[in-house]
Formats: structure tokens, sequence, C-alpha cells
């Protein structure tokens, strides 16, 4: 990664709870966020995992610990919290990146199916948010970060299940930043593009549709680890201390984009006049 443009200890004495941390976006924010000072704790179901992860990030000099739960437990989140405060003094920043994903015609998705990917990215943003309210109101500059996405901007064939969850995500940070500004938590939400080198990419993208995706999406490739947790240290700062309620767009332009009428070679024959 390129050298980073913000202070190297902005972060210094603070603590990110960071669900999803243990790979993939979260992984890369909580890796971002420690060589920035901050202290991590890790939350994900699987604990190998984020022993590695957390193993990685203290060898590189930064502070990381890691709770194994699933948020869609309401009793996880409220240890992973405990865990936080008990090792780290408390939750200054609070991200919501657990998520669930696959591709599925709805006709051929079971109710089970659709539930859980609600559960996990709505009803986990809703608990690990409530559990963490009262160690965030104790921190001088709380903010929730959301990962949502873009999907739902448009109609996305095969992902009725995560357009739903996702709507119900920013609905939520929507609502909490209004409820909870009094308190001093700033909620705020990046929606990522396609982001290459992610288990969703290997889901959603398989068998080299990323290639072709790259090719439609204006700036020509897909975004990186390090474009949202770039976007994640900038939402997290000082810099956007006044900022909330506010989703920022990481996709390369891609969901506003649609296919030319034309491609540019045809234009050129077509001999219109310049
Ligand atoms: C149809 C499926 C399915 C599939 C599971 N189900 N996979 N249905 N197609 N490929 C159904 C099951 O049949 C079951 O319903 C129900 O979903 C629950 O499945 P389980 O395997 O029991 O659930 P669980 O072990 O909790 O696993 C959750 C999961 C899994 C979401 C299904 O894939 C997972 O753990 N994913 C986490 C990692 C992940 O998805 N990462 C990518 C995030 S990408 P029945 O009826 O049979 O009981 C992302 C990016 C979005 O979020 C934006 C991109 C631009």
């Amino acid at each position: 990664m390129s050298a980073s443009i913000f202070n190297k200890e902005f972060l210094k004495s603070k603590t990110a709870l960071i669900t999803g941390g243990g790979s993939g976006i979260c992984k890369g924010i909580a890796e971002s966020f420690a060589t920035h000072g901050c202290q991590v704790v890790i939350m994900g179901r699987r604990a190998d995992v984020l022993a590695e992860t957390c193993k990685g990030i203290i060898a590189a000099g930064g502070k990381a610990i890691s709770v194994a739960g699933d948020v869609r437990l309401i009793e996880d989140c409220e240890r992973a919290v405990a865990t936080a405060t008990r090792e780290f003094g408390g939750v200054d920043i609070l991200l919501n990146g657990a998520a669930g994903n696959f591709l599925c015609p709805t006709e051929h998705l079971s109710s089970n199916g659709f539930k859980t990917v609600i559960d996990i990215d709505l009803l986990g943003t809703f608990n690990m948010s409530k559990a963490s309210f009262e160690a965030l109101k104790k921190s001088s500059d709380a903010v929730i970060l959301n990962i949502s996405a873009t999907l739902h901007y448009q109609g996305t064939i095969m992902q009725s299940h995560v357009m739903a969850a996702k709507a119900g995500v920013d609905a939520l940070a929507r609502n909490l930043a209004c409820e909870w500004g009094e308190y001093g938590i700033r909620v705020v939400t990046i929606a990522p593009g396609p982001i290459g080198d992610t288990e969703g990419m290997r889901r959603l993208a398989p068998l080299g549709a990323d290639k072709k995706m790259a090719s439609e999406i204006p700036l020509k490739r897909l975004g990186s680890i390090a474009d949202i947790s770039n976007a994640a240290l900038f939402l997290v700062s000082p810099a956007a201390s006044y900022i909330t309620g506010e989703i920022l767009v990481v996709d390369g332009g891609q969901w506003l984009s649609k296919p030319a009428f034309v491609p540019r070679e045809t234009w050129e024959k077509l001999n219109t006049k310049r």
C-alpha cells in the first residue's frame, strides 16, 4: 500500500470494534486503523481467521484482540463490547462490517435464506449498535461506521435478500444519526462498489465476470481494499466531525453509469459533426 496521507497517530488511544474484521474489506480497515494508532477488537465467527489477522496486526506493531461471535446473537455483541471495555477501556468506533451474500434468483431463495442475510446484515448492525451504545456515549469522539452497498440503488438481479438488508442498514443509519447525535455519536456509511480480491467479488462475480465489470466502470478498474480503508480513515477522522447520517459511495462511478447508446468507435464511423 502506498504511504498514508493521514497523520500516523491520529487514532492513538482510540478503540475500534470491527465486525467482519477477520477478512476482506474489514480486515483491511482494521489493519489501516491499527497503523494509525488505533486499538482494534475484531469480531467474527471463525476464531482461527481472527487469530491470524490479529497476529499480523501485532507483528506490524499494532494492538489487536479478537472475539469469536455471531452478530445475530445480542449476547455475543454484548460480550464483544465487554471485552473491548475490559482490554482497551471502551469503544470509540464501531464498524459494522459483518455481512452475508450469495447469488440466488428470488424464486429459488428459501425463506430462511432471505432471513439469514437480513439477520447478519441488518439485525447484526442493530445488535452491535445497541450493545455499543453506552460505551460510545462515554467516548469524546464516537462514530458508528457501516459498510453498506450500492446494489439497492437499482434493481440487482439475484440480490433481493441483500438489497433488502442493505436498504434496512441505510435506513437504520439515518435514524441513529438523528437519535444519537445528541449523545455525540456520529453515524456514517461507506457504500463500496466492486472491490477486487474479496469474498464478495468471488461470490458475486465468478467466472471472469469481474473483468467485464471493471471495463464498464467509469474509472475502468475494480476498487481496492485500500480505497475503502482510506475512505474509512477520513470518515472516522476529525476532518469529518460535522458529517453524520451520510453515505459515501466509493465505487469508481459504477452505479451511476449505464451502457453507452453506441460505442465511441461507432460514433467515429458515423462522421458526426465535431
Ligand atoms: C441459496 C442459500 C445459499 C446459496 C445458503 N443458503 N447459501 N440459498 N443459495 N448459495 C440458504 C441455506 O439453504 C439456508 O436456508 C440459509 O441460506 C442459511 O444457510 P446456512 O448455511 O445455514 O447459514 P449460515 O451458516 O449462517 O451462513 C450464512 C451465509 C454464508 C450468508 C449463507 O454464505 C456465510 O456465512 N457468508 C458469510 C461470508 C459472506 O457471505 N461474505 C460475502 C459478503 S459480500 P434453508 O432454507 O436451506 O434452511 C457482501 C458484499 C455486498 O456483503 C456488496 C457487493 C457490491
